[in-house]
């Protein structure tokens, strides 16, 4: 686990907003989150602007399309500073692995991890895909998949973290959104655990948004979620 597994989703229009909580957020937090939001308002620039203040960026673009698309968006994402990115393992094999060889011998070379199934989704919501595993197996089979086609690591929900870490091994990258501390509006998100859960399971990397952003003190917040990260260990 890195040494501070928060990472803050800045799901704000607003780059002065962004760069204000990046600053404020920096002392609690491991990491920032970049966001579809965040870079429809502010493009690349906004992006640039973020890595310019030294936090390590996630770039969560969930990039999904034909591979030869995909690979040009990595590649591109990848020049901007990013330190993770992602794509959705539901694009396929040979797309996860044109975003993989897209990388190439990118120094330093971003972490390239794939969304399983959104965390916002139920059985039900997967029936009605045509999909008619349960959330666990379908992300299980997704991570395999991933794994398989050279990429890193993958998002999931905390519930999942011990069935991926037997499936897939201690040393992929498991990014879990859906983390609520106790008591916690869960909002849209489904499957879900609280931070000290989600840590014990076993998650590296706890992508936490409006808990914290939405806080009416957002540095009390994330230190406090940090503190129970750090009792959990
Ligand atoms: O505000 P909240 O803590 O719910 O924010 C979660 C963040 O994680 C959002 O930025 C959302 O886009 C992202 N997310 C994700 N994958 C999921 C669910 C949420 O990347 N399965």
């Amino acid at each position: 686990m890195t040494a501070n597994p928060i990472c803050v989703a800045l799901d704000t229009p607003s780059l002065e907003k962004a760069l204000a909580l990046a600053a404020a957020l920096a002392p609690h937090v491991g990491s920032v989150k970049l966001g579809m939001e965040f870079v429809a308002a502010n493009g690349p620039d906004g992006i640039r602007a973020v890595v310019k203040t030294g936090a390590k960026v996630f770039v969560d673009l969930k990039f999904h399309d034909i591979p030869n698309t995909v690979a040009g968006a990595v590649r591109e994402t990848a020049k901007l500073g990013a330190s993770i990115l992602n794509v959705h393992a539901t694009g396929g094999s040979a797309m996860m692995k044109a975003a993989a060889d897209a990388l190439g011998n990118a120094n330093p070379r971003p972490k390239l991890i794939a969304v399983t199934v959104l965390t916002s989704m139920t059985a039900e919501d997967l029936a009605a895909l045509g999909i008619s595993a349960m959330p666990l197996e379908q992300v299980v089979r997704l991570a395999k998949l991933a794994k398989a086609s050279s990429l890193d690591g993958v998002v999931c929900s905390p519930q999942e973290i011990t069935a991926i870490r037997a499936a897939c091994g201690k040393d992929f990258l498991i990014v879990t959104p859906g983390v609520r501390p106790a008591g916690a509006d869960l909002a849209d998100q489904k499957r879900v655990m609280t931070p000290g859960e989600a840590v014990r399971a076993g998650a590296d990397i706890l992508v936490i948004g409006r808990p914290i952003t939405g806080a009416s003190d957002p540095v009390a917040a994330a230190a406090a979620i940090a503190a129970e990260c750090e009792a959990a260990r």
